[in-house]
């Protein structure tokens, strides 16, 4: 017994502080009980009694969350009480019956629709707390505000708040298919559909729905913008419909993404023209049919005449003509049309210099302002390109003065990491809602614009595409669902500083501990900046490959092609002539006094240069850099600040649970990693093109790397990778038709203790065991198990693993050891032996 006794102190001891797992699942509504005695002891005169003043199902789901709440954070269990009694009590119900129990009570501002407010009010000697909606739906954004600030220990004594959202659509965008997989998702499949029908069990669906409320989203558009055409059949509409009563409780309403061709190519007409009578009437019924089940039912989004989808144009229609008949079709219902202004040929002409996809929206819509009915409204990503991670704002935004709009915003993050690398969204975002446009000549931010407030427009918002996913955590990386919480803040309120809303996310997701909140908001406010510089600076976007995965460095897919994201670099200058006087004319599609700063190198900013101007590498910036330069210290730079989250990371061990601690920890090792990757393969490729050496003398010296091409081979044979630069020196090894293959260096350098890092490829597919040998004694062994995007030796699937610390002397045989595994052929890069930093 003693023994027993004796071993679970030990156990005890060795783990600290550090608390069991988190999966993450509650994100940032784990209502963690507040530790700090200090903390709680402010809410100690917070009643125990809660009354509702209404029966509706929004303000019951609010009681409920109080209960829930309360009890978490505080331990308190809060009664129930039908009446305003004569105890102190929270209250949760409309203005209207709030000042109908406390005639002196009145909201400090006027509160629009979906709007609250919080206030205590002090009646013979009690105290009441006021949860006070503009409607149901405020009194429950109300009850988690009220959770919010005692989650993140605020004082109460004082709190008035009258909050009202920004803007009526407030929406996240699900591009889930029907068979469960989810176009540009990252976190494993559809909570809503598998195999061609809506799940059976909507659990998830439903807690989704709470994470949404909880930060004021109120509509979700369930299903891929390449739409499923039996989306509109009747039968998935019966089962659609069990996801609008999940998502009922929590104030979300359901919205869907349908195809033009749906009457024709399932509703037995010959035609979709949408002028046709008949079709006119089959939207009608169809739409009939969708409000008989989902009677709260928000609308439609439309991708058409886009990547191949059917629109109007087939029929010599216009957007105008198409969105005016599903939106009189919703009209009768009060639903909503998102026409997309994503609209572009994706065969434009390389060779033709004038051609340019970011012309095409302002193009296509501009001269449409003022003919959509008053129910559509137009949605337009924020930059004319596709999501990069750097693009100016669209100037669509201020071309449709007539138009409601609604921007959108990508919460999954397809172009920037895919929720391997964390970047926190929030800035980019703020840059563009921020950004003046100067319609007019006067002030003109689009967040304004969109609020419907420059324009002076009813309708108008935010849509972020999110695509959470069946993983446990929604989104991959735990971080990740920072940008989720902060499209919610910014959709309500667009003004919130990127600060607050990283700090709040932080001390609801990880605690109120001062170095955990410090590090991570540090961390979260620093990403995006570090993944613009190891990816595609000054404009040029992500660099990516955009034929395939939208993920690893990808230099050249972007030119020659059809799809217009050139960077049209070539051995003399990079980047795309988008001006008036020269170039494509893009810039002359913003107001006037955006267009002469955009259009004049002296006033271009850096971070937009090669996105508007073609210029020669040796090209001086503001900074004072050559472009070439900037381009090659970037990357060396943004590489860095990537290995620092690892240590910075590492500061928190015992400050959080060890669940997530750990799987933060592997994705910001692995981040630092593929910031390498990015950095050599984008450095590479430019010094080829460019000709012009990096002044630090950096790019292609490698003097601690061991090419694997170059080592003693057996069994292995060199293969190029495709793109030649995701490969250092282009060439890695595989093994092919053996069981089991190496590759042996002699370490020629002088004693001393050294970290050994294995460059390999870690395809999708298979799973290849490696061996790391010294002088015929095993190091370190390993699997490559990753899911990387695809199965090639490339951008994506290039990773490492390193050895530290190893005491290596002169004549010492390094050897690996690969397994190949079903058609992955344990492919290496190279060796990278340098002095260990211990
Ligand atoms: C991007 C993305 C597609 C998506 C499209 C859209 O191009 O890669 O998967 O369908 O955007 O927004 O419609």
């Amino acid at each position: 017994m003693r023994r027993l006794g004796l071993a679970l102190l030990v156990a005890c001891l060795l783990m600290g502080t550090q608390s069991p797992g988190e999966t993450g699942a509650e994100a940032w509504l784990r209502y963690a009980p507040l530790e700090d005695p200090s903390l709680k002891a402010k809410y100690s005169s917070l009643p125990g009694n809660i009354i509702p003043l209404d029966d509706s199902h929004l303000t019951h789901t609010a009681l409920d969350e109080m209960l829930r709440g309360m009890d978490g954070i505080l331990g308190r269990r809060l009664q129930i009480e039908p009446l305003v009694s004569d105890h102190s009590a929270f209250v949760l119900g409309t203005v209207t019956e709030v000042q109908a129990k406390f005639p002196r009570w009145q909201s400090t501002a006027p509160i629009r629709a979906e709007g609250y407010a919080l206030a205590p009010v002090r009646e013979q000697g009690r105290t009441y707390w006021i949860i006070a909606g503009a409607d149901p739906h405020g009194v429950l954004y109300g009850a988690f505000r009220f959770l919010q600030e005692i989650a993140e220990g605020h004082d109460l004594r004082s709190i008035t708040v009258s909050e009202s959202p920004a803007a009526p659509v407030r929406w996240v965008d699900q591009w889930d298919n029907l068979n469960g997989t989810i176009e540009r998702g990252y976190a494993g499949r559809s909570i809503f559909f598998d195999e061609g029908n809506v799940r059976i069990d909507m659990s998830r669906a439903a807690e989704y729905a709470r994470l949404l409320a909880s930060v004021g989203i109120n509509g979700c558009a369930i299903n891929n913008v390449n739409a499923d055409l039996k989306m509109l059949t009747p039968e998935m509409i019966g089962q659609v419909a069990r996801i609008a009563e999940a998502f009922r409780p929590w104030g979300v309403r359901l919205a869907m993404s349908v195809d033009l061709s749906s009457p024709k190519v399932f509703g037995g007409l010959n035609t979709f023209d949408p002028l046709n009578p008949k079709v006119i009437e089959w939207w009608k019924k169809a739409v009939d049919q969708i409000y008989a089940q989902i009677p709260d039912f928000a609308g439609f989004v439309v991708k058409a005449d886009s990547e191949g989808r059917a629109g109007p144009s087939q029929y010599g229609r216009t957007p105008v003509d198409a969105a005016n008949v599903m939106a009189r079709a919703l009209k009768p219902h009060g639903g909503v049309l998102l026409y997309r202004a994503f609209v572009y040929n994706h065969h434009l002409d390389w060779n033709d210099p004038k051609a340019d996809r970011a012309r095409a929206a302002y193009d296509i819509f501009h001269t449409l302002d003022g003919q959509f009915d008053d129910n559509v409204i137009v949605q337009i990503k924020h930059g004319p390109i596709d999501f990069q991670v750097r693009e100016p704002v669209s100037p669509l935004f201020a071309g449709l003065p007539k138009t409601n709009e609604t921007i959108e915003l990508q919460i999954t993050q397809e172009y920037t990491g895919q929720q391997r690398h964390l970047v926190f969204l929030v800035p980019m975002w703020k840059t563009a809602l921020d950004f003046d446009l100067r319609a007019g000549s006067r002030r003109t931010p689009v967040k304004e614009i969109i609020e419907g407030k420059s324009f002076n427009r009813p309708l108008g918002g935010f849509a972020g595409v999110a695509n959470v996913g069946l993983d446990a955590n929604w989104l991959r990386h735990p971080m990740a669902m920072a940008n989720l919480y902060g499209f919610g803040r910014l959709a309500w309120s667009p003004d919130t500083s990127a600060q607050t809303i990283a700090d709040d996310w932080t001390r609801l997701t990880f605690g109120n501990n001062a170095t955990v909140v410090s590090t991570i908001d540090k961390m979260l406010l620093s990403s995006w900046k570090t993944y613009e510089d190891y990816t595609g600076p000054l404009g040029l976007g992500t660099l990516t490959d955009i034929l395939h995965s939208h993920y690893g460095p990808g230099i050249e897919s972007a030119e020659r092609n059809g799809w217009g994201q050139w960077i049209r670099a070539d051995h003399d200058g990079v980047g795309t002539d988008r001006t008036v006087a020269r170039g494509t004319g893009y810039i002359g599609q913003y107001p006037p006094e955006v267009a002469s700063m955009y259009e004049s190198l002296a006033s271009c900013p850096d971070e937009q240069l090669l996105f508007m101007h073609h210029v020669p590498y040796s090209y001086k910036l503001h900074s004072g850099k050559t472009v070439i330069q900037h381009i090659y210290d970037a990357h060396y730079d943004g590489a860095v600040s990537a290995s620092q989250f690892v240590s910075e990371w590492q500061g928190l061990k015992g400050l959080i649970d060890n669940e997530r601690y750990e799987k933060i920890l592997a994705l910001q090792q692995y981040q630092a990693v593929h910031a390498i990757v990015w950095r050599d393969a984008v450095n590479q490729w430019f010094y080829k093109m460019s000709g012009i050496a990096d002044v630090k003398g950096r790019v292609g010296h490698d003097p601690d790397r061991i090419e694997a091409e170059n080592m003693q081979l057996e069994g292995y044979t060199p293969a190029g990778a495709t793109p030649w630069e995701a490969a250092s020196g282009g060439n890695g090894i595989v093994c092919k038709g053996q069981s089991a293959c190496t590759a042996s260096t002699t370490f020629n350098r002088s004693a001393g203790t050294y970290d050994v890092a294995v460059q390999y490829f870690d395809f999708r597919h298979g799973i290849s065991t490696y061996s790391l040998y010294l002088n015929g004694k095993l190091l370190k062994e390993w699997r490559a198990d990753n899911s990387l995007p695809t199965d090639q030796m490339n951008g994506d699937t290039s990773t490492r693993i390193t050895v530290p610390g190893v005491a290596l002397k002169a004549g010492d045989i390094l050897k690996v050891e690969g397994h190949p595994n079903n058609d992955e052929p344990a492919p290496l890069d190279y060796l990278e032996i340098s002095p260990s930093a211990r």
